[in-house]
């Protein structure tokens, strides 16, 4: 099984919340601490299926199924853990290591050294374009792109010189390694030799919203063009590295989120982002040569109420603009979509007829779903009954991705108003895409692989190991993971080999590894590192809903229990009166503590 590092894993647990997803399969309520449905994976009237925010767990007291978030996914969706780690990747917008059982070297040190050296890499494309002779030649692009020179120093624009290596030996001179410099993907190397990344372009770096200077992008000057066969592509921008991220990011949003505004314009292109800046609007954003991920529209709705889509005009545009609707809407966003007539983007469309026009288009926006309906109009003629049947059934197609109910009800009102088809008629061609769905996502899975776990799995404890230790165990690990301050407590009484079963062992050595490690230690991270039956075990293990008053007098008890349980379980087994008495001295000591 590849290896994937705890960062990476880290990652998608933050960037995938438990109760977003479960979402989409159940109706969760919030009780309490908890939210809970209807079970899954079992067949029940009532709710026992449970998911935890804070745990990032969820937990069905019914059949006792229970795991985290890549578990749910592996079981809902029939995934090995490997496809449902991608499946959480892709929908974040996380980037992957090809090769996970290499790992990654992404501690902060080596992303501090990363961000400075994009920074001076900043500064040097900058001061090319603006400074030097050899700059010209951007400048002048920027120029006849009608670029002011204000708008350059907000962007920090840049020139990459035509040279083979002249970026490289100047971060060579400030001190980087050839390694940091090609991990860092400012140079890449061809037989043998090292080669600047971007040439001869000019460039628009990528800036987080901490400031940091994440990546880049750079554009040739002229249209795309061929050299010795080989294609040179018009935008060519930075790989993933250790903190460029094309899929978590957005262009321009450290500017844009400035104005606290209402909504965002979302655009394609680089050049797109600076005209409607120059045009006035500075909320504006663009993804990195990528489509719209979950992730992205995720971090937009943080800084803004509706996302304003105006993509290019051409068909590709539009398609594009249907896939950020359904990304929008999937994560419960607001978006609607601005049309520009007569050009093919707003770079363009700014250039031919002004700003004022522009601000015009910007507040006739139309509603995501009329826009999708309008296009769909196109296809079908309303004259006959089938034509009016296959418009129906698609239009409520697009109906099936709105949350919002009554936004439902008004779309039908107005599909049945344009093509005279009875309400009733279109509701219930709606209802029937609603409820497959449903069925669909009500996941049956083999039922025989369900076991009813209530926490005394045989194959995970051995029958001769007493309850009670057990049981004790069990609620100092909750307790450990809970309030990590108990850990050293817990290590320095018990190593992780006197813990009673092989499961309890391997669990509390990973708690004190990461512990030692300082590293997090959470609840569904641990749970990864299970297998089998032991998962359920193990998650269940941290659904305790037990309420402690006093936690340090619990943890103190527990551990003073266990000790006590041992040395009677060990006085049984045990024939010696020598050893006996020993033992007896040491329960009265025991039992004398804390009082
Ligand atoms: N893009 C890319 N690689 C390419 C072409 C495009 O990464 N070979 C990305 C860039 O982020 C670019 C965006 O897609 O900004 C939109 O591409 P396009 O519409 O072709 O370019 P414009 O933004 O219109 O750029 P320009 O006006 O400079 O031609
Ligand atoms: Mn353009």
């Amino acid at each position: 099984m590849p290896y994937y590092p705890d960062d990476v894993i880290n990652e998608i647990f933050a960037e995938n919340d438990i109760i977003d997803y479960v979402s989409r399969y159940v109706k969760l309520k919030k009780t309490g601490k908890d939210y809970s449905g209807l079970c899954p994976f079992h067949k029940e009237k009532s709710p026992s299926f449970h998911v935890s925010r804070e745990k990032q767990l969820y937990h069905c007291f019914g059949c006792g199924a229970s795991g985290n978030l890549i578990q749910f996914v592996m079981k809902s969706e029939g995934l090995d853990f490997v496809e449902a780690i991608k499946l959480l990747a892709e929908r974040a917008g996380i980037t992957l290591p090809e090769n996970p059982e290499d790992g990654m070297d992404v501690s902060h040190e080596y992303k501090k050294k990363i961000y400075e050296m994009n920074r001076i890499a900043a500064r040097f494309y900058y001061e090319t374009l603006t400074k030097s002779p050899e700059g010209k030649i951007g400048y002048e692009y920027f120029v006849e792109r009608m670029i002011k020179p204000n708008t350059i120093v907000v962007y920090g624009l840049g020139y990459a010189p035509d040279k083979n290596n002249a970026l490289f030996l100047h971060l060579k001179d400030k001190g980087y390694s050839d390694k940091e410099i090609i991990d860092g993907g400012l140079a890449v190397e061809r037989n043998n030799k090292i080669y600047d990344k971007f040439r001869n372009r000019v460039m628009f770096p990528i800036i987080d919203l901490r400031g940091n200077v994440i990546g880049f992008g750079g554009r040739i000057m002229g249209q795309a063009s061929e050299q010795n066969g080989y294609k040179i592509p018009k935008y060519l921008n930075s790989a993933e590295t250790a903190v460029f991220n094309k899929g978590r990011n957005l262009f321009s949003l450290n500017l844009a989120k400035k104005s606290s505004p209402y909504s965002i314009i979302l655009v394609e292109g680089y050049m797109d982002v600076i005209s409607v800046y120059q045009a006035g609007i500075k909320n504006v954003v663009a993804t990195l040569g990528t489509a719209l991920t979950e992730n992205q529209a995720k971090l937009l709705m943080k800084y803004c109420s509706e996302i304003l889509i105006c993509y290019d005009s051409d068909e590709a545009g539009q398609k594009a603009t249907i896939r950020a609707i359904e990304i929008i809407n999937s994560v419960g966003g607001h978006s609607r979509v601005i049309k520009l007539k007569g050009a093919k983007d707003p770079d363009e469309y700014i250039k031919a007829n002004g700003a004022a026009q522009f601000y015009k288009a910007v507040s006739e926006a139309v509603a995501s779903t009329q826009f999708r309906l309008g296009i769909l109009r196109t296809k079908y003629s309303l004259d006959s009954p089938e034509g009016k049947s296959l418009y129906v059934k698609e239009a409520v197609t697009v109906l099936q991705s709105i949350p919002d109910a009554v936004e439902v009800d008004a779309y039908i009102n107005r599909i049945s108003d344009e093509t005279n088809v009875n309400r009733d008629a279109i509701y219930s061609e709606y209802s029937k895409i609603i409820s497959a769905n449903a069925k669909r996502n009500i996941l049956f899975g083999d039922r025989n692989e369900l076991k009813q776990d209530t926490g005394s799995n045989e194959s995970i404890i051995p029958v001769d190991v007493p309850p009670m230790i057990v049981s004790a165990e069990k609620k100092l690990i909750y307790l450990m993971v809970e309030n990590k301050k108990f850990i050293s407590e817990v290590q320095n009484t018990f190593p992780a080999e006197e813990f009673s079963t092989e499961t309890h062992k391997k669990l509390v050595k990973l708690i004190y590894d990461l512990k030692n490690e300082n590293k997090n230690i959470e609840p569904s991270v641990l749970v990864n590192a299970f297998e089998g039956d032991e998962i359920n075990y193990v998650s269940n293990l941290f659904y305790n809903l037990e309420e402690y008053k006093d936690l340090n007098k619990t943890v103190s008890e527990l551990i003073k229990n266990i000790k006590t349980e041992k040395i009677k379980n060990q006085m049984m087994n045990e024939k010696n009166p020598e050893v006996i008495s020993e033992l007896i001295k040491q329960l009265s000591e025991l039992s004398a503590e804390n009082k």
